[in-house]
């Protein structure tokens, strides 16, 4: 109790102090690349065939260039961070980048990515977290971008939630997961192939990394409605996530002993999704979407009513989070807040 309750003023202290910080700063990395799924994705799948796709109002409805294919209203994490990092714009997504933005940096994220190579295939076409890796080889090389100038950069991923959501709890389709491993052992099957793909990305130069746990997937609208009965999180989902970011915590300290010039560090964004902080940062609407869903549904509707007061709301759509919630995830990985054991701020400068 008393942790949460410190945890979330921490949160509070941090955003204030961010928000005082903001203006004008020095570029803090040369460069930012960013891997990951929809939570990261900032138009990679406009052309992709998937019906995982959302370049139409109302998303992007508070974001300057309207809707983009970023799952939220307004600018998603890796946004804020590219703000937090002193960057002048936002990193173009891989989608129409050219090889030479390699220098400064690329968003390879996809919606509906997973780990596993087959995750979402119900969904239709995604860019998995192995060929978002190969995507990113293939621009470095092309823009020839010097080894020592990779090793400076930022890198952050979020990927996993996908091999959950559209994976092992996905009923109705052949995805035999759920059947062939408990929690454990799913979450080693995951993290041993997370292992392979972290080391060709430390090969190909990455040193500063940030990797994001999985949230709270059971506390998704789509998921409270799904297997949580309508009343409050999914507590088997949850429990499901927590060996996965257990072992991804371990995961990255293995990264850091074996290699010493490696900094990766660990962003929690598990823990932070409780009631006091909730409460601590104005967030009152915990468990709804802002926009309108139809039924079965987990994406907005295209042009229908959506909330008023966003700021006030944790959920966007069945899944996705608001620009508010996003904006304070960000804010306290650059702090250092939920994110061990380094801060992103001191990644950059280290
Ligand atoms: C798009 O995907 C659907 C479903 O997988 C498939 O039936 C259709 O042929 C695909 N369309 C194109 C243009 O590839
Ligand atoms: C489960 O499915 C995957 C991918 O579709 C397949 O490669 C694997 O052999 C299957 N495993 C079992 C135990 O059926
Ligand atoms: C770290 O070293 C241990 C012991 O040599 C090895 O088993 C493990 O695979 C290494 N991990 C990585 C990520 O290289």
């Amino acid at each position: 109790m008393a942790g949460g309750i410190f945890k979330a003023f921490l949160w509070v202290t941090a955003a204030m102090a961010l928000a005082m910080a903001e203006g004008a700063r020095a570029q803090l990395v040369p460069c930012y690349f960013v891997f990951g799924d929809s939570v990261f994705d900032n138009g990679n799948n406009n052309d992709l065939n998937t019906s995982v796709k959302v370049n139409y109002s109302p998303y992007g409805i508070d974001f300057a260039r309207g809707p983009t294919g970023r799952f939220s209203n307004g600018r998603n994490i890796p946004d804020f961070i590219a703000e937090l990092m002193g960057f002048s714009d936002y990193i173009p997504p891989f989608a129409g980048a050219s090889p030479e933005q390699a220098h400064t940096g690329i968003n390879y994220a996809s919606g509906a990515a997973g780990i596993l190579e087959e995750t979402s295939y119900h969904l239709g076409d995604r860019i998995s977290f192995g060929k978002q890796i190969q995507n990113h080889q293939t621009m470095i090389m092309t823009a020839n971008v010097p080894l020592e100038k990779l090793e400076r950069c930022l890198y952050t991923i979020n990927i996993g939630s996908n091999d959950f959501l559209n994976n092992y709890f996905m009923q109705g389709y052949n995805y035999n997961t759920s059947r062939t491993f408990t929690y454990d052992q799913y979450a080693e099957f995951l993290i041993g192939r997370y292992r392979s793909y972290l080391k060709l990305l430390y090969v190909q130069g990455a040193r500063k990394v940030a990797l994001f746990g999985v949230s709270k997937l059971g506390c998704t609208p789509r998921m409270i409605a799904s297997h949580g009965g309508g009343l409050g999180c999914a507590a088997e989902v949850n429990k499901a996530v927590e060996p996965f970011n257990k072992n991804l915590k371990a995961l990255l300290r293995e990264f850091n002993t074996n290699f010493t010039d490696a900094k990766f560090t660990y962003v929690d964004i598990f823990t932070s999704q409780n009631p006091l902080a909730y409460a601590a940062l104005g967030f009152t609407e915990t468990e709804k979407s802002c926009c309108t869903v139809e039924s079965g549904k987990e994406l907005c509707a295209a042009n229908k009513p959506i909330c008023e007061f966003r700021r006030r709301y944790v959920y966007w759509d069945k899944v996705h989070s608001t620009e508010a919630a996003n904006m304070f995830v960000a804010d306290s990985a650059f702090a250092g807040v939920n994110a061990f054991p380094y801060s992103l701020a001191s990644l950059a400068i280290l």
